[in-house]
């Protein structure tokens, strides 16, 4: 989509703390505001290895991409996209696949606002932007971005990474999930990173209040909940891990971290 952030009339409530500017905060960008910053100190103070987290989170973005684009995905749907941190989804896969198309979908305006950086695609592929929540998964896969640059007849990497501790709620949060691999066809991959209490449950829901005081609910979960997202899918070598041991890449500097730093889980699992 164009994205004329003049001609939008949008709210970014400024007053209170966003997870999408926290975790901006956490990875040292600069589009976050004092309650993000106020409320980032709390979760930091609570939790201080959420700095590792956020970057072992990314990281793992980075690989998986990459893995999935050198495996011949050239069709990337990310939901909960975050505001743009360079290098971002497209940047990686294109790298290795520049007719690679991608949307980013994410409910917070502030990503809205930023969204010129997601869309300076290569040449050969495309990119698009699509404000969505990921809570309507129908909404979703009807916007008019999607259905104009993916063909959801071949197959598709879904990545929902970071995103689904913020949909509380188990029947919520994998129902989303469900429709969503439900309208992939075979081949599709699914990609998805969360949170979980499994290595210092009391020192995470210290941080989780922090965002739960902020008017963000964030619900953890532990190995077996994580594992039920990819139900009936076929999960990629090395399977269910933390973030940092997936596929770790000597190029990162955040292999060597605790599993109760980096703090989530993440896996990439292909429908068959
Ligand atoms: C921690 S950031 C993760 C960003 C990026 N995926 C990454 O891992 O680097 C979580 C993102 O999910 C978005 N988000 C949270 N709830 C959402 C929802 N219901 N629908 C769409 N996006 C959502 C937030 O706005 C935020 O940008």
């Amino acid at each position: 989509m164009a994205v004329d952030e003049g001609a939008v009339d949008l709210d970014l409530e400024l007053d209170r703390a966003h997870s999408a500017r926290m975790y901006d905060y956490f990875l040292g960008g600069t589009t976050n505001f004092p309650a993000d910053r106020e409320s980032a100190g709390k979760a930091m103070a609570a939790f201080p290895q959420v700095l590792v987290a956020a970057r072992a989170n990314r990281q793992f973005m980075h690989r998986s991409v990459r893995h999935l684009a050198q495996l011949g995905m050239r069709q990337f749907l990310d939901v909960g996209t975050g505001i743009p941190t360079s290098p971002n989804l497209h940047e990686i896969a294109q790298r290795t696949a520049p007719d690679a198309r991608v949307v980013y979908t994410d409910n917070d305006p502030i990503v809205l606002t930023h969204a010129h950086a997601l869309l300076r695609s290569s040449p050969e592929g495309r990119t698009a932007y699509s404000q969505c929540d990921a809570r309507d998964p129908e909404a979703l896969l009807a916007s008019p971005e999607v259905r104009a640059t993916l063909d959801m007849s071949r197959p598709v990497a879904l990545s929902l990474i970071a995103l689904l501790h913020f949909v509380p709620g188990d029947r919520t949060a994998h129902a989303v999930v469900e429709r969503l691999k439900d309208a992939l066809p075979p081949g599709s991959t699914l990609t998805v990173s969360h949170v979980t209490p499994d290595f210092d449950s009391a020192g995470l829901a210290r941080a989780l209040k922090a965002y739960e005081a902020a008017g963000t609910p964030v619900q953890a979960r532990t190995r077996e909940e994580f594992t039920r997202f990819f139900d009936g899918w076929e999960l990629l070598d090395p399977g269910v891990t933390v973030t940092h041991r997936w596929r770790p890449d000597p190029e990162h500097d955040l292999t060597q971290v605790t599993d109760a730093e980096a703090a989530c889980y993440g896996a990439v699992a292909r429908k068959p």
